[in-house]
Order: C-alpha cells, then structure tokens, then sequence
C-alpha cells in the first residue's frame, strides 16, 4: 500500500449496507468483517480466522448472537474480537485475537480507522451532515472502480470533464468554458475548488428535478478532505437571484452531491456516491430520477476510469502528463495527499 495514506478514516458501507449478517469489504487491501450487534453497533474486525486463515464472512462460518464461529474448525470469537473458545481444548491461546477497527457511525456512513489504533481521532472525521437530516432527501449508491483511488481524486477535482463525458445528463458547454478558483486550508487540509456560471444553460439533471426552464446561475463548490470526502455544494438558481445577506437564499434550489473515495487495493476503488436536495422532498419521480441519472454519471466516469487504470498499466516509466489550469484543484490534492501518505509511513518506520 505504498500510495494509500494510512492512519486516515475510510468509509467502508453504508449504514444500511451493515444488519445481524456477515459482511466482508476490503478496505486499503485489508479484508474486513462487519456485522452489526443486537444493542445495534457496528463491529469491524480482520476477516480471517487466526487458526487457519479462513475468511470469517465465508459460508459455513456463522454469526451466533453476537459471537462469529469460524466455518473451518469452530473457533469462536466475540465482537471485540478476542477468541471466546477454540475445539478440543478448554485453553484460549492468548493471542488469538482479530484486529479489531476502530468504527463510527455517521452521516449514513460506516467510518473504518485504517491504520494505528492510538491515533484515531473520531473529531477528525469531515461531515456530510445533509445525508441523514431533516430538510434534505438523499439517493445514494456505490459503484465498483477498476482503478486506483487517485485517479476518481482527479476526475472529481475537475469538473470541466462534465462537458464531454457527461454530456446530456450534467454536462453543458460552459462548465468547461467558465474559469475555476482554487484555495488550499494546509493546516487543516482541505482542497476548495470554486466555478460560478452566472448565466448557463440548465442540463437535464437539474432541469428536471428543479423544473426551472431557460437559463440558470449554477454554482459549483467543491470541497475536498483527504484522503476519502469530497463534496460538492451545487447552487441552481434563476437568471440573477442570489443569495441574501444574511445567508437566507430560498429562491435557489441546493444539492450536496457527496462522494465517499475508499481505496479497495492498489488498484480498486469503492464509489460511494450521494445527492442529497433541499427541494421536492417528498417526490419519489424526483428522487428515482436523480438516482438514475447520477448512477448514469457515475458509470461514465467509472468506464473512462477503468481504460486510464488500464493505460497506466501498461505505458513506459517516466512517461509526463502536461496540466492547465483546470487541473490546480487536481495538483493541490495530489499534494495534500502525497503528504498524508509519507505522514503515515513516517509514523510506522
Ligand atoms: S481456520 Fe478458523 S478454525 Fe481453523
Ligand atoms: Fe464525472
């Protein structure tokens, strides 16, 4: 995992994702269990047993109350992950453990800590408040990436891709045309990537979720915590209207399009991805229609992902990209990132 930053929260599921079942997901090239108890937490431990390396989310291997039995030869363990009883001897080694993961529950999301336990800080995990609060309908899903979690770093971080890839669905000329500002928090480690179109023509996705007809003001702002939250404050609103003084802006229609950037291996990634909308909340047409046009997206995104994964895989070493302005979000996360990655292995060299 030498590209990967560890010691950094993950998401690894969604909360919905995670019931009194067996659930494995990889998470930064470690398979980890998941289950939920019946007082209703989260418990993620290593998923593979410490007798013989069977994986504990594999058939025969069951999940008794709150214990996990191993489908190999029975050794049990509770949700700590501490070895409750092993076949043919009274004596629990003393080191039949799982490594046990640190978990919080937040924003719908199943945070993991990869990385040194000590150090995990659950204050330090960026929000995305509007998944799972009053005022807000939220549709999400998560898409499967062949391709390493840097490469959906890039293609988030600039938006002027809309224009030719996702043409006809978010993608309209002036996303390309219009110049973005880019600002860089070092201290605290957050890329901002800002592109205001003040007279825009409106792509269908907004166009049929909102009804506004004609020309719009669209606002972009990205914001982006390293290594795994991005997220996108889209602002929508008739020719001229802003917001007011005080904040209050009631005649603009507000999404929060979230994206969760979980490296599975090297090379994988997890897409999670959500649109949470302070209008027509109540309207399913409204909702299927944002899920499907923002898996649509995803999937486009996630097929030109797939041939670059496959293009760096097989080019010279050396071999120079050429970046413009449209890429300085991009650079500055590469940055923040390749400084969180070297944090971590400083800290277990
Ligand atoms: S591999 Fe799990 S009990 Fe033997
Ligand atoms: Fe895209």
């Amino acid at each position: 995992m030498v590209s990967i930053p560890r010691d950094q929260w993950y998401v690894a599921a969604y909360g919905r994702e995670i019931g009194h079942d067996l659930f494995n997901r990889t998470v930064c090239g470690e398979s980890i269990l998941f289950w939920r108890t019946r007082a209703g937490a989260v418990t993620a431990v290593s998923d593979r047993c410490v007798h013989r390396r069977f994986p504990l989310s594999e058939a025969p291997s069951r999940l008794v109350d709150d214990q996990v039995v191993c489908g190999y030869h029975g050794f049990t363990y509770g949700a700590d992950g501490g070895c409750v009883a092993v076949p043919g001897q009274t004596r629990v080694p003393r080191t039949a453990r799982l490594k046990s993961y640190p978990v919080v529950e937040q924003d719908s999301f199943v945070w993991v800590w990869i990385g040194d336990p000590a150090k995990a800080d659950a204050s330090r995990i960026p929000r995305a408040p509007w998944l799972d609060a009053p005022g807000w309908t939220t549709v999400s899903g998560m898409e499967p990436l062949n391709a390493r979690f840097g490469l959906l770093v890039d293609n988030l971080l600039d938006l002027s891709h809309e224009t030719y890839l996702h043409s006809g669905y978010i993608g309209t000329p002036e996303v390309a045309a219009t110049p973005i500002t880019t600002e860089v928090d070092d201290e605290a480690g957050v890329v901002y990537v800002s592109r205001h179109m003040d007279d825009a023509e409106c792509p269908p996705f907004y166009a049929k979720s909102t009804g506004l007809a004609g020309r719009i003001m669209r606002w972009q702002d990205i914001e982006y915590t390293p290594p795994c939250l991005y997220k996108l404050h889209s602002r929508i609103a008739p020719l001229g209207v802003l917001p007011g003084a005080d904040g209050s802006d009631p005649d603009a229609f507000h999404v929060e399009v979230v994206y969760a950037i979980t490296p599975e291996t090297e090379h994988t990634t997890h897409d999670f991805w959500a649109v949470a909308r302070d209008f027509a909340l109540d309207d399913q047409g409204v909702s299927d229609f944002l899920a499907e046009q923002n898996r649509t997206v995803v999937l486009q995104d996630v097929a030109a992902l797939n041939v670059l994964e496959q293009v760096i895989a097989t080019e010279p070493a050396g071999y120079q990209e050429l970046s413009i302005n449209i890429d300085t979000g991009g650079l500055a996360a590469r940055r923040l990132l390749a400084r969180l990655t070297e944090q971590g292995a400083a800290s277990r060299a």
